[in-house]
């Protein structure tokens, strides 16, 4: 397993533009190498800088938009329009400013029963699979922390270990839309980059738990990423990296 590196950065905004400047640097290089660009996009607070970041320029032209493939690490069962659809947020924020392929947009389909929409995205990620895998091999995976120590989807006490690429999940946290679409282990850990991107003072405890703390991913789902062959980066603030020793 490779080791986590720790970014550590001095607030919100230059969190924003190192995960910028990251993804344009990790997607170039897939395009350069592999023609095509697989991402996987999280919900929640942390990443909404970064989206209007990408937004803009530098980025918005330097980075060949229509060569990528955006998926979610996990969706919040919600009109894809609502203000709580994770899908709903990069759209507001990213895509209506910049070139990306609407075929290449791999949103969660809502509509479904959780269960359904689960499978659908299973048969979705494979469908675009260029190498004929279970599922794509993503360049660039963007995770979150919840202060419960989940991510993605995977909430405490969930099963550390399911055999299928995503899940549907239901599980209560900060009063969001209960029921959930979500990536598991299987399909994350395949990524050639895992980056987490967590900050604020709240997060600090449970984040010195996640990354110094015994190992305990029953509780702490997010110790459950541990990329088999990629890069696992946390791109920190200082205020919730403030208990690390
Ligand atoms: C979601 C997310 C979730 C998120 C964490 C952190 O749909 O809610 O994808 O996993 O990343 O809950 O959220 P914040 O950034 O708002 O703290």
């Amino acid at each position: 397993m490779p080791k986590p590196e720790i970014i550590i950065k001095a607030n919100t905004a230059e969190l924003a533009q190192h995960a910028a400047r990251d993804f344009m640097e990790t997607v170039v290089y897939a395009i350069r190498k592999r023609g095509i660009a697989y991402v996987a996009l999280s919900g929640g607070g942390t990443p909404k800088a970064l989206f209007q970041v990408l937004a803009q320029p530098p980025y918005q032209e330097a980075i060949p938009w229509d060569k990528l493939h955006f998926f979610w690490a996990d969706e919040r069962m919600v009109p894809l329009d609502a203000p709580e659809s994770n899908y709903g947020q990069v759209q507001e924020l990213l895509f209506r400013h910049v070139p990306a392929d609407p075929n290449k947009i791999h949103a969660v389909n809502t509509s479904l029963s959780p269960q359904a929409a689960a499978e659908a995205y299973t048969e979705t990620m494979r469908s675009v699979n260029l190498n004929d895998q279970e599922t794509p091999r993503f360049d660039w995976c963007l995770l979150g922390m919840g202060e419960d120590g989940h991510t993605a989807s995977l909430f405490p006490g969930s099963e550390p270990n399911p055999d299928t690429p995503t899940l549907p999940v239901e599980a209560d946290y900060q009063g969001r839309p209960a029921k959930r679409v979500t990536l598991t282990p299987l399909a994350i850990n395949r990524a050639r980059r895992v980056v987490f991107l967590v900050s604020g003072e709240n997060k600090a405890e449970t984040l010195f738990k996640v990354l110094q703390g015994p190992q305990d991913v029953l509780n702490l789902p997010a110790q459950r990423i541990q990329p088999h062959n990629g890069r696992l980066i946390w791109m920190i603030d200082q205020a919730a990296a403030s208990r690390l020793g």
